[in-house]
Parts: C-alpha cells; structure tokens; sequence
C-alpha cells in the first residue's frame, strides 16, 4: 500500500491549548488536571511554551507528558514575551482550533468548552474569554490596574476595526485559518496577542465573547511589569505605523531627541554657570547625551535585551564607539554639502543628523544589543 494512503484522520487533537508559562512550576499539574476534566471528551492537546523558567516548571511539565503524550513543550532559550510564546506553540500544531490560555489558573478551564461549541457551530471566528461582558469579571483587583486595563482597553479602540469588549483579554480560541491569515502580518511584540490577531486580519473577524471571572493567582507572581505598558504602546504604534517605519527606530530616535535636549542643557549650564570653556562644556555634554542615550536605550528602546553588570560597561563601549563614528560622519557629510554643494546649512544639518541617527541605529542593534537583536 503506497505511504500516501496513511492518514491521521481521528489521531490529531482537534483543539489545541497554547499555555505560555515562565516559573509556573506549582500550577502545571493543577492546570493539566482542570483542562482534562473541562474538555473531556475534546481531542485535545497542550503546548506549553517555556522561556527557560528558573524554577521547577520543564520538570513539572516533563513529569505528565511522560505518561500523557497531549502534552508538550517548547522551551526557547534567550528569548521572551508571551505574543511570539503564543505564536510560536500555534505554529507547532495542526489542530483545526487553537485556544490561548495562561498557565497560572486564572483563567477559567470551564469556558473552554462553550468556546469549542461556538467555533464548530460556526457562530464566530474567535471566541473571546471576557471580564467586561455580563457575568465576567476581575476578581480582586486593586482600582489602579482596573483603571489601566480600562485605558488601555479604550486605547485598543485605535486599531481594532469591531466592537470587542475585553481586547486585552489572553483567553481566546479561533480557527487555525484566522489564525493563518494575521500570521505574517503580526507584531508579535509584549502582552496584546489577541489584540495583535484581531488588528492584522484583513478584515474584522466575527467574535463572540463568553464571560468569565479572572481567578486570583495562588501560586506563583503575576510577571506584569514597566515594561508591559511600553510594550503595549510599542504594539499600538507597530500597528499603525509598522509598515512604514520600524517602531524600535522611532523610540530610538525618540531617545535621540532627548539626548540633544540634554546636550543643550548641560552645554548651557556649562557655560553660564559652571564657568567651563566652550570645548571643555562641549566635552561634557556629549559625555552625558551618550552615557543618557545609552542609558535610554538599553532600557526602553531595547529592553528584551537589556545589557546588566559587565555587558553595561562593554555595551557603554561600543555605543559610544559607534556613536562617535556616526558624529564624525555627520560632521564631515554636512560640511562637505555645504562645501561643496553649497545645501542650506540646515537642510544640510538635517541631512547629517538623520545619516548619523540610521548608522547609529543600525550598527548599534547589530553591535551593542547584538544578543538581544539575533533572538528576535
Ligand atoms: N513563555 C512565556 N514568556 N510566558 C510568559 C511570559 C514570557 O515572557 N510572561 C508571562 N508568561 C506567562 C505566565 O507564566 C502566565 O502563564 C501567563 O503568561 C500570564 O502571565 P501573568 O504574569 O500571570 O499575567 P497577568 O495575570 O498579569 O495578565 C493576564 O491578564 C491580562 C489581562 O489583563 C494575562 O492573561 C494576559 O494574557 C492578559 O492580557
Ligand atoms: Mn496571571
């Protein structure tokens, strides 16, 4: 019998769970528990995807898929963020129907199946788990994150082309095909993933939202942080502006701008109160617009990859290396427009700024955050 005959027909999971987890170790056996009585019944499987927790969490998982063969894992190493976690365990199944689910129970199991029913029944393209419709909830969260979320929810508006009420939500199930259509067009940056589907489909899905009650963690520490609120924005900026300009270049020019504003203020200070020449002033300010730029950078503009300890001072290096290289271009360039071509002096400013900005851009993510830029 010819090989092209076997088929997997009624051995594939229908419904695969993508449960991204970091130092989740004392929630997976509880987690796995709930899900199988929740779903049984479902041909189901479960893709964990680890960012190399430090705790006991691959072995947790590794102990249930030793006898259970649904249950996976991804680990990557060096690498972080719960969208491309999500992202990466769809991309690892075949099963017609995937769901997003945190590994921490707070999201609750017995919702699964009702959004199973609604995706085969083809009442929707996704089916949102949501706190904000009537019989959901937040459980017990303090009046600052309610207040967050709710911005952010408001903020969500700008991309989203329907009428969803819990976009942040990280509970979710869709259709492999609507997952494949927003797959090359996704962000795949910080929290927002089903904002980040919802904002890349080329047109609106058909949602359906089912209440549910955000649980309170038990075990483990929530892994919200900054940084999740400048992910957030970044996303919202990728998605409106993305295809034109690389959201990480404009944070990092961002970062530029603040650093010639410093530049004129210590320059000034220099001169007028510090009784400092004009070279020794200049000196100065420079020194502070790199270590500031630096600074800047390597916690906003690159924070994934953020240098610590020796790779700081190392990082510290090269940027200034690298930056001093692209002045010293900027500097000729210019004068040689004006030189020689007789530009404006600011349009050839201008032009000299933006080369140095691209060069430092450019070298400095391939040189300085190299770590950082190769596992994105
Ligand atoms: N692989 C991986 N990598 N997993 C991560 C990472 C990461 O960088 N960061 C967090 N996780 C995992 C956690 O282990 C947990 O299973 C899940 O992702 C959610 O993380 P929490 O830190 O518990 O998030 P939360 O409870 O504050 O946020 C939840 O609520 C948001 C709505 O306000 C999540 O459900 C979000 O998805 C949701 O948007
Ligand atoms: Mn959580």
């Amino acid at each position: 019998m010819p090989s092209s005959t076997v088929t997997r027909a009624g051995v594939g999971a229908e419904l695969c769970l993508v449960i991204p987890v970091l130092n989740e170790e004392g929630n997976i056996a509880p987690l796995i528990d709930c899900v199988s009585k929740a779903l049984a019944g479902v041909a189901w499987e479960i893709v964990f995807v680890d960012d190399d927790s430090g705790d006991g969490t691959r072995a947790a998982i590794a102990a249930v898929a030793a006898h259970d063969p649904r249950v996976r894992m991804i680990h990557r190493i060096g690498r972080r963020g719960l969208s491309s976690a999500f992202i990466e365990g769809a991309h690892s199944s075949f099963a017609p129907f995937v769901a997003a689910m945190d590994g921490d129970l707070q999201h609750d199991e017995t919702v699964l199946p009702k959004m199973l029913a609604a995706l085969r029944a083809d009442e929707c393209d996704i089916a949102i788990g949501s706190r904000y419709v009537e019989g959901g909830g937040v459980g017990e969260w303090d009046a600052t994150r309610a207040g967050m979320s709710s911005l952010a929810t408001r903020l969500a508006g700008i991309v989203l082309r329907t009428r969803v009420s819990d976009p942040m939500s990280g509970f979710f199930m869709l259709k492999r095909e609507v997952f494949d259509q927003a797959a090359r067009k996704l962000s795949a940056m910080g929290f927002k993933i089903l904002l980040d589907i919802i904002a890349s489909l080329p047109a609106a899905p058909r949602i359906k939202e089912l209440p549910y009650q955000f649980r309170t963690r038990v075990s483990g520490e929530s892994k919200l942080d900054a940084g999740v609120l400048r992910d957030y924005i970044l996303l919202i900026v990728d998605k409106l502006v993305g295809h034109i300009v690389p959201v990480r270049f404009i944070l990092f020019a961002g970062v530029g701008a603040i650093g010639i504003a410093a530049h004129l203020v210590v320059l000034r200070t220099g001169l007028r109160f510090g009784g400092l020449s004009f070279a020794a002033a200049q000196t100065l300010a420079t020194a502070v617009a790199i270590v500031g730029n630096f600074s800047l950078n390597n916690t906003f503009t690159f924070r994934e990859g953020r240098l610590k300890g020796s790779r700081f001072l190392l990082g510290l290096l090269t940027f200034s290396l690298i930056s001093s290289v692209g002045a010293y271009m900027n500097v000729n360039i210019s004068a040689l427009l004006v030189g020689e071509t007789h530009t404006a002096w600011y349009v050839a400013g201008v032009l000299g700024a933006v080369m140095s900005l691209v060069w430092n851009y450019a070298v400095s993510s391939a040189v300085t955050w190299r770590r950082y830029t190769h596992a994105h």
